[in-house]
């Protein structure tokens, strides 16, 4: 059997959970080793666990950071290359969602979102960045949201948060293309996590996408197969809006 990612190395944050553990499992079957950044050791140290049972012989190592902290994500994602010797992809799926109108949600909630989804994106693109150039190159992939793309009423925050992911990927796809270092955006529709369940409750799950949907997208930007793509992004979505 051919494995797409034999070879690489993948750091995930968010990979706890939702999206971004589904990216995990998908990239650990795909043979890369695989590198865990969220904020909860719990469950990090379950999700790893689940890597491994879903992907036998896969490396799995885990770092703790608050994706909101420069400091530690730098430190997490510097402790991360080191066990995994290099790194050749980075995800960034850590993110957090609320609605609320923008008169009415409290502005440190407001600021919550831009911080988790935009600056931790920014974070941890940052941290790697170096070490992709050193090495020649590497694929980014940001998980941003049909939201980045197209605004809601009561979701100011989090559509500024998504949408400002979008115009950093773009700008890094053209900063990176000298260097090799590609950068792609995924636009999930509604998929089923924890995130929707607590924003949507008793909605029909059924009508979701699940989280290996988005994941089987990151493998093909992950992958050889997409070495001359780099730019703005795809959307992932099972009904027209
Ligand atoms: N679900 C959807 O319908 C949907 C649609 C479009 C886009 N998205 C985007 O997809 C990405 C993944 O979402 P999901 O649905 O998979 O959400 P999820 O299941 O709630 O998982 C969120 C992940 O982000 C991590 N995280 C949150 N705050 C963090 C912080 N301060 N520091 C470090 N890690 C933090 C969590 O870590 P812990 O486990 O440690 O808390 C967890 O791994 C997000 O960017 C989300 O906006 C989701």
């Amino acid at each position: 059997m051919c494995h797409r990612l034999q070879g690489k190395n993948a750091l995930i944050t968010g990979g706890s959970r939702g999206i971004g553990l589904a990216i995990a499992i998908e990239y650990a079957r795909e043979g890369a080793g695989i590198g865990l950044l969220s904020k909860s050791r719990d469950r990090l140290d379950r999700a790893a666990r689940k890597v491994g049972g879903e992907a036998a012989g896969a490396e799995v190592v885990t770092a703790c950071a608050d994706i909101t902290d420069r400091a530690q994500v730098e430190s997490a994602v510097g402790q991360l290359i080191e066990e995994l010797g290099h790194v050749d992809i980075l995800v960034t799926s850590a993110g957090i969602a609320s609605l609320g109108a923008i008169g009415e949600m409290p502005p440190d909630e407001w600021e919550s979102m831009v911080k988790v989804n935009l600056l931790g994106t920014y974070y941890a693109t940052r941290a790697v960045w170096p070490h992709m150039r050193a090495r020649g190159g590497g694929s980014i992939i940001v998980i941003s949201s049909g939201s980045g793309r197209r605004a809601h009423g009561n979701w100011s925050a989090y559509c500024a948060s998504k949408s400002g992911v979008m115009g950093l990927a773009d700008a890094l796809a053209k900063e990176g293309r000298p260097y090799g270092i590609r950068c792609n955006v995924i636009c999930p529709g509604p998929t089923d996590t924890d995130q929707r369940r607590v924003n949507f409750p008793g909605e029909d799950r059924s009508e979701l996408l699940r989280p290996e949907d988005i994941a089987k997208a990151a493998v093909f930007f992950a992958s050889d197969e997409s070495r001359w793509v780099s730019g703005p992004g795809i959307d992932v979505r099972r009904h027209p809006i």
